[in-house]
This record gives C-alpha cells, sequence and structure tokens, in this order.
C-alpha cells in the first residue's frame, strides 16, 4: 500500500510539467541555462498550418537550428514543433475536413518532426469552430463541421506520432470556447497529453470595457469552465502571460477602477485593429535607449530588439514592422525608430511598472494613464506566485506554461517566478510523500 502511494505522488511529480513557448519574433536575447533551469518543454513556435496540407508537405524551416534550441535548456528537456498561432486558421481547417485529409495532414506532420528531430507537438489552432481572426470574413457559421472535426485530427496526429507527446492551446475566454462543449471535451482530451491554457489575453480588443487580461480570478474561471465541461485538470497546465497589454479609454473618463472602464472602439466592424490597443513585452529592447548604431531597414522590420529603423517617411509600429497605417504611426508607435504621431507606450508602461495598482479582489496588476488614457494590465512576479497557491495547487493542474520566453529578457524575472513556483511544487509532493 505504503509503495502504492509512493508510485502514484512519483507519478504525480513526473506528470507536472513546466512548458515554454520559443518564438521567431523573441529571439534576439536569450536566458542563461540557470534560468531556463526546470523546464520540461519548450515549444518553438510557429510552422504554419498550411505546410501539412499537400502531398509532400511544404518544407518547415525551424527559425532556429534544434541543436542549438536544446543547448539553452537542461539536458532531456523536451522541443515540440507548435503549428499555427493566432490568424493561422486555413491549413487546419482544410486538414481537418474529411478522413482523407485529416490522415494526410497526420502523416506530413509525423514525416516533419521525424525529419526535424522534434520530441512534440503542440497544435494552436486559434481556434476550432469560429472566432479568429478571420470571423468576420469567414464567419463562424462556415465552421460548424470543425466542433466535430477537431477531435479528429487531433486523433490522427496523435496516431501518427505515437510515443511522442501531443499537446493543444486552447482558449482563454468561454465565448471563444466553441468547439470545447462538454460533448467534445473528453474525445479532445482522449487525444492529446496536455493542454496549454491560453488563460490571458482575457480582454481584448473585441471589448469595450476595461478588465485584467491574466488575472488570478480571470484564469480561475477559465480552469473552472474546463473543469465543469470535464477537462481532466491533471492535463491542463496554466498559461502564464510575459507581457502586458494596453487599451486607450474613452475620452472624457476618468478611471478608478480597472474593471469596467468603457474603451474607445478597439476593433473596426469589418474585424480589423484600430490601432487602439496592444501588447507590450517584458524584452530588455522596450527599456533600453535607442542604439547608437540604428541603419535602415533591410526588410521592413524595425523597434525594439533590432538596430534597424523605417525610412524617413514611414512609421515603426509596436509590432516592429514600418508602414504608415494608423497601426504604425498612431499609439504604440516607436519613435526613434521611425515617424510617430501616436503616444509613446513605452514612456507610458515605465510610467504604469513605477506607480502600479494592485487589484486584491481580481488578483491583478494595472494602472490607468491620464496622461493619454491608456489602462494597463499585467502579471507581476508576485502575482505568478500567488497563481500557483491559489489555482495550480489547489486545482491539481498538471504544470504551467508561458508566452514567451524571449519576451521576459529584462530580467526574466517573470521566469525566475515560475521555476520557482514549480520548485515548490516538487517540494511539496516530495514533502507529502515523507
Ligand atoms: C548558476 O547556478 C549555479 C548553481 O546553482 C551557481 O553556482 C551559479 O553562480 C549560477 N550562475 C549564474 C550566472 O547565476
Ligand atoms: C546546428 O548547429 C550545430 C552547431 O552549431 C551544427 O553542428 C549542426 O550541423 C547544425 N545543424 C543543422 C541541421 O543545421
Ligand atoms: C468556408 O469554408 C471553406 C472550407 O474551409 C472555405 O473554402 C471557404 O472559403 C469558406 N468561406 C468563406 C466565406 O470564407
Ligand atoms: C459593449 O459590449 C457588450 C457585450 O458585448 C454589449 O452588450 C454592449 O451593448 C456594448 N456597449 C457598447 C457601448 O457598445
Ligand atoms: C548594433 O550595436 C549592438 C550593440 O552594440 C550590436 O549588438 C548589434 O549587432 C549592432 N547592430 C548592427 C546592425 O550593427
Amino acid at each position: 500500500m505504503r509503495s502504492l502511494i509512493f508510485a502514484l505522488l512519483a507519478s504525480v511529480v513526473a506528470a507536472s510539467r513546466y512548458v515554454v513557448y520559443f518564438d521567431q519574433w523573441h529571439a534576439a536575447s536569450l536566458p542563461t541555462r540557470n534560468a531556463t533551469a526546470g523546464i520540461t518543454h519548450v515549444v518553438t513556435a510557429f510552422a504554419s498550418s498550411t505546410l501539412f496540407t499537400t502531398d509532400p508537405p511544404g518544407v518547415y524551416r525551424p527559425f532556429m537550428n534544434l541543436t542549438q534550441v536544446r543547448g539553452l535548456f537542461a539536458p532531456g528537456t523536451k522541443v515540440c514543433m507548435a503549428i499555427g498561432g493566432w490568424g493561422d486558421t486555413a491549413g487546419f481547417s482544410a486538414g481537418a475536413a474529411t478522413e482523407e485529409t485529416r490522415k494526410l495532414y497526420a502523416k506530413n506532420v509525423a514525416a516533419t518532426v521525424k525529419r526535424l528531430g522534434y520530441d512534440c507537438v503542440d497544435v494552436d489552432w486559434e481556434y476550432p469552430g469560429g472566432n479568429g481572426e478571420d470571423y468576420k470574413q469567414n464567419p463562424n457559421s462556415n465552421k460548424t463541421s470543425e466542433i466535430e472535426t477537431y477531435p479528429l485530427l487531433l486523433a490522427e496526429i496523435k496516431k501518427a506520432i505515437k510515443c511522442k507527446e501531443l499537446s493543444i492551446a486552447v482558449p482563454g475566454r468561454e465565448g471563444d470556447m466553441i468547439a470545447f462543449t462538454a460533448e467534445q471535451i473528453p474525445k479532445i482530451s482522449d487525444a492529446v497529453d496536455f493542454v496549454n491554457l491560453m488563460t490571458y489575453d482575457l480582454m481584448n480588443r473585441r471589448d469595450n470595457a476595461t478588465t485584467h487580461h491574466t488575472s488570478i480570478q480571470g484564469s480561475l474561471d477559465t480552469v473552472n469552465k474546463y473543469i465543469s465541461l470535464g477537462m481532466p485538470a491533471s492535463k491542463m497546465v496554466l498559461g502564464f502571460a510575459f507581457y502586458a497589454k494596453w487599451f486607450m479609454t474613452a475620452p472624457g473618463y476618468i478611471c478608478y477602477a480597472a474593471v469596467g472602464c468603457p474603451t474607445v472602439l478597439l476593433e473596426a466592424a469589418d474585424g480589423t485593429d484600430t490601432g487602439n490597443s496592444g501588447a507590450m513585452t517584458f524584452e530588455t529592447g522596450n527599456f533600453a535607449p535607442l542604439p547608437s548604431n540604428l541603419t535602415e531597414t533591410p526588410d521592413g522590420t524595425c523597434g525594439a530588439g533590432t538596430a534597424f529603423k523605417c525610412k524617413s517617411a514611414d512609421c515603426c509600429g509596436q509590432w516592429g514592422f514600418c508602414g504608415t497605417e494608423v497601426g504604425h504611426c498612431g499609439t504604440g508607435c516607436q519613435a526613434g525608430f521611425g515617424r510617430c504621431e501616436g503616444a509613446s507606450t513605452k514612456e507610458s508602461f515605465k510610467k504604469a511598472l513605477a506607480s502600479a495598482k494592485y487589484d486584491s479582489l481580481a488578483g491583478g496588476a494595472w494602472y490607468w494613464d491620464s496622461a493619454f488614457n491608456i489602462f494597463w494590465t499585467w502579471d507581476t512576479p508576485a502575482i505568478m506566485a500567488s497563481k500557483f497557491d491559489q489555482i495550480v495547487v489547489p486545482k491539481g493542474l498538471g504544470g504551467v506554461m508561458a508566452w514567451s520566453l524571449g519576451e521576459d529578457s529584462l530580467d526574466w524575472s517573470h521566469l525566475y517566478a515560475l521555476q520557482a513556483g514549480v520548485k515548490n511544487l516538487k517540494g511539496s509532493d516530495s514533502d507529502s510523500g515523507n
């Protein structure tokens, strides 16, 4: 009996996953092996979903040699290939459609991970059933069959990659859980080894009032929703964001609290971005002085983390591309890297971090910049620690996940917060075994 208990405890410890996404847009400044210690899975992002729909498949070239990727982590860390990402759904829709397309898709995924030497696969379909970036062009009503075909595609991929692990990234907002019904979740759960909960971006540009994007309460609501739909807690890993989000609030309003302050229009009627919201990472480039060796961009990229400025007439937008649209020139434009018409969110962010408020009811850090009507929402290392105590442990989750590694390069404090939290998890497991 005792040995059975020890065996069970050992399996609990072994099952605890510490997953980080490593994205191609944030590879300029990377952590030491000390900072990455404890990570069990690194997920490189992204391979395009459309590569796997053809026979033969398209050729995926990872943004970094996998030998180099492995060198950033402890020996034995699994390196997974993420497919898809925000805005990339077409290949999944096509791949999931019929038994024939599913088999081809799965065969192609398996061949690609074998060719490149990946240990695991992450399907990042945002989202099966709709509410993706193109929801106004390709309506949800055109995607209802995906509710049925999504678990079938996952099962086919799992069958093809055999003992390699399969994970999925799933929406944090209840309204986006279109394909995650009580009927489908057992099938989804059976097909995958673990589930990356995107418990961030819980406020997005489709909202018209402020709230936290990754608060303790918001994350807990997502977890409870999936549990109520039948997702096993032990398969879910809790997502953390290594970035803040900002939203413009309506003129004339003073935002006294984090929740419920009206915003300006954040998304246009055709589903496009109005340029009135965005994200700000904790990467070193966002806090550094302007590089002294700026040169004109050879490829349209610019801004924090690069030494590239735009052509004189162009603006450098928050996402690091030159252009002349409101998204490049308006709020969030990167002054010094190009022309700028809007407020500098970098300056506002520094103010927010220095004067942060804490909403103890929801469990979230926030700030409202009255000079520019900008609302900020983010996670501090202390709030991250609380999420272990208030969510990961009591709900019996299977671990934690972060988006994304290179976004924390200022001081790696969020990464270290996860490392400490994971270490405590293991510590308390072995304590109870003694
Ligand atoms: C890394 O960790 C080792 C062992 O804990 C320690 O001796 C060393 O000083 C650390 N290095 C850095 C750069 O923090
Ligand atoms: C990856 O990099 C290593 C070390 O730099 C090199 O030996 C190896 O040939 C590279 N592999 C590929 C597939 O490029
Ligand atoms: C509806 O979905 C099909 C299959 O994915 C696609 O080919 C078609 O373009 C979609 N319709 C619209 C209006 O986008
Ligand atoms: C804001 O969104 C809510 C929920 O989507 C909606 O009911 C409400 O009418 C909207 N308010 C405004 C002012 O657009
Ligand atoms: C600019 O300077 C930085 C810091 O000295 C250096 O890392 C980078 O490679 C330089 N970039 C170019 C394009 O010269």
